[in-house]
């Protein structure tokens, strides 16, 4: 990162406090009171996975109500910090209501609507780890809002491609003979997002019970931001969308009421700026099982269709 030594004392490259004379910011205590701190139109994205009022260690379970008040008062005050062409990026899962379920995007939708926000994409994030239910279907995506400002908002998708199914295809006749018929750089990544989850066995895993993936924070930062712009997540957790904006040379800000989380923030920017970041890379194949592996599974388990066993046989 520009004017950024890497010898220096982390107190002095991490403050507390917002300053447009550095590169990060981590406050330690309520967002609501980091926001006040930064000036209007200055943030190019945010980002962040709020509390979801569902009763983890960090936060008390109210009404949803009072989480929606909170809730609101944080999006106005983020809304007044973006920059006219910059993003929000909210991502959510469920809340849950005596086993019934209520989507967090349907009711936060109004709030950010109501504040003149235009919402760009509902992108699915997709994972395979999680509870097992037993009376629904357990949940394996959360998503994310994406709203902008304006409609002259940033957004590049070159460097978030994917890999074309068919890279090497070309049109065999007509005007364009021989060319290239789909985009060589790769494609768009689509809506539906599958990325591993933060889980046990999962590098980037720290004692925090919902950790975002550092690729899925990628992904938004290199396509709604440029190089020394600012991304701020008002509830940062352990820190994540500051690897995923310092990484990339972006600024980042961000604040997080739990001082253990803090600590840990801490070591992983410190860990980033050294070059030494634990990050799971971005576009790294998902672990499948082996054909071989799958098989035996499928022996062990299927029926025989047609069997002299009466009790197993399906026909
Ligand atoms: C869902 S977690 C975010 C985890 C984060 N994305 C990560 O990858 O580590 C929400 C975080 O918000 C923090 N938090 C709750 N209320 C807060 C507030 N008013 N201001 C700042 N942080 C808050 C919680 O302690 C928790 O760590």
């Amino acid at each position: 990162m520009e004017g950024l030594n890497l010898e220096q004392d982390m107190t002095k490259l991490v403050r507390n406090n917002f300053s447009e004379d550095t590169n990060i910011v981590l406050y330690p205590g309520d967002c609501r009171n980091l926001l006040k701190q930064i000036p209007d139109n200055k943030i190019q994205l945010i980002v962040t996975s709020p509390p979801y009022n569902i009763g983890k260690k960090y936060e008390k379970k109210t009404k949803l109500e009072l989480y929606l008040e909170l809730q609101t008062a944080v999006i106005k005050e983020c809304m007044r910090v973006l920059s006219p062409k910059g993003s929000i990026c909210w991502e959510v899962g469920n809340y849950i209501k005596k086993g019934e379920i209520i989507p967090l995007d349907l009711v936060l939708y109004p709030v950010f609507k109501s504040l003149g926000l235009k919402l760009r994409n509902r992108i699915i994030w997709h994972f395979e780890h999680g509870l097992h239910c037993s009376k629904r279907l357990s949940g394996r995506y959360e998503s994310i809002l994406w709203f902008t400002k304006s409609d002259d908002y940033k957004f590049n998708v070159d460097p978030i491609r994917v890999p074309q199914k068919y890279p090497g295809k070309k049109y065999f006749k007509g005007p364009k003979k021989g060319q290239f018929s789909c985009n060589p750089l790769g494609k768009n990544p689509g809506d539906v997002w599958q990325i591993p989850n933060v889980k046990n066995n999962h590098v980037e895993k720290t004692i925090h019970p919902c950790q975002f993936p550092v690729e899925l924070i990628e992904r938004l930062v290199l396509s709604m931001t440029n190089k020394n712009d600012w991304v701020l997540d008002p509830f940062m957790g352990t820190g994540t969308s500051a690897v995923a904006a310092l990484l990339h040379r972006r600024k980042s800000v961000g604040a997080e009421i739990m001082p253990e989380y803090i600590d840990i923030a801490k070591k992983r920017i410190k860990d980033t700026i050294r070059g030494q970041a634990k990050v799971r890379p971005m576009n790294k194949p998902i672990y499948a099982p082996s054909k071989n592996q799958s098989s035996k599974i499928i022996a062990q388990f299927s029926y025989p269709l047609y069997s002299d066993n009466k009790e197993h046989a399906l026909v």
